[in-house]
């Protein structure tokens, strides 16, 4: 059960937090209620409550945790802590057996991390983004374009068929050995090039001219390239059992098809969940929640929201 916001931001080109937080406190409840008689279940037949805790936008999360907190305290419930990247980790899971040790891409609007994980409910860190998210590149570039928010999924349609070599975006190498990223220097050589060429934001995304579809296309093609490249070295050092490609901009489907491709090449199964599990949803903090209930972790009623809680 899904209660998108994306329509409601789009108007202002990006999430406007108070916005966020005051449509969380209307739809929590009805989303709950429905999402229980969908399953066919009561809060006294469940096991535990799992929330998000972190990181995010602290007055959305503030909503989530107190709402959470009510309803493990009414029915006497454990309450479970998860980290929103946990969640995105743990999506691939519930539909499928992840052999482990697994490589994690996880590629969102607000992170960009590659993680190791040993097992479920583990995650070491091997890198991240040192500045902009792979998924906040898209909505940058997206509106510089007039191409509307989310940016990912516009992008994603107008690059399908368009050349995508029509440009040589580079994404600078990280030269201290460390699987990190960086995304902020593709989308200024982007902004470049627009100011350059003179390039007008368009009126309406479906009829984006083809000198649009190229540019968008040969910026999708670096970021992908940028992404995999970096895998593709953490997997051959680390050597694990299963690839796992999960979070928002996991929607892609360059990254899907390439990521397949190089998954083949290194003889290792890839994981990808469903669109509808790889953006944000509940089913990924429950499938998290799990594990971590499993592994003993429990909320006190002083939990709080914590916008910058680290993982791994
Ligand atoms: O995981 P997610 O739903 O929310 C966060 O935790 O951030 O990811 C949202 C991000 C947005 O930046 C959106 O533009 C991007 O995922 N995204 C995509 C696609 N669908 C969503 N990026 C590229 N291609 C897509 N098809
Ligand atoms: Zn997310």
């Amino acid at each position: 059960m899904i209660s998108s916001q994306a329509a409601l931001h789009a108007a202002y080109g990006g999430v406007v937090p108070e916005v966020a937080a005051r449509h969380h406190l209307e739809n929590i409840c009805p989303v709950i209620e429905k999402a229980m008689a969908d399953a066919g279940t009561t809060f006294p037949e469940l096991d535990a409550v799992a929330v998000t805790q972190g990181p995010g936008l602290v007055g959305a999360l503030l909503v989530g945790v107190q709402v959470a907190k009510s309803i493990a305290f009414v029915h006497g419930k454990p309450l479970v802590p998860v980290h929103h990247i946990a969640g995105h980790l743990e999506a691939p899971s519930l539909g499928a057996d992840v052999p482990f040790p697994a490589l994690a891409l996880v590629v969102s609007g607000g992170h960009t991390s590659l993680f190791e994980m040993a097992a479920r409910g583990q995650y070491h860190l091997l890198g991240r983004t040192r500045d902009d998210a792979a998924g906040e590149a898209f909505d940058k570039v997206a509106k510089l374009l007039g191409l509307g928010y989310p940016g990912g999924p516009v992008i994603d349609r107008l690059s399908e068929g368009a050349n995508d070599r029509a440009h040589e975006f580079t994404i600078a190498r990280i030269k201290d050995g460390r699987p990190d990223f960086s995304f902020s220097g593709v989308k200024t050589a982007v902004l470049y090039h627009v100011r350059r060429e003179g390039i007008a934001p368009v009126a309406d995304p479906a009829a984006a001219p083809a000198e649009i579809r190229d540019l968008v296309a040969s910026f999708q093609r670096a970021v992908v390239t940028a992404l995999l490249r970096k895998l593709k070295e953490a997997a051959q050092a680390r050597r694990p059992r299963s690839l796992i490609l999960t979070g928002g901009v996991a929607a892609n489907r360059r990254l899907r098809r390439d990521a397949a491709t190089l998954a083949e090449e290194l003889g290792l199964p890839l994981f990808v969940p469903p669109i509808a599990l790889s953006t944000d949803n509940a089913a990924m903090i429950a499938a998290a929640g799990q594990v971590a209930f499993e592994q003993g972790r429990r909320g006190g009623w002083d939990l709080d929201a914590d916008p910058h809680l680290p993982l791994g």
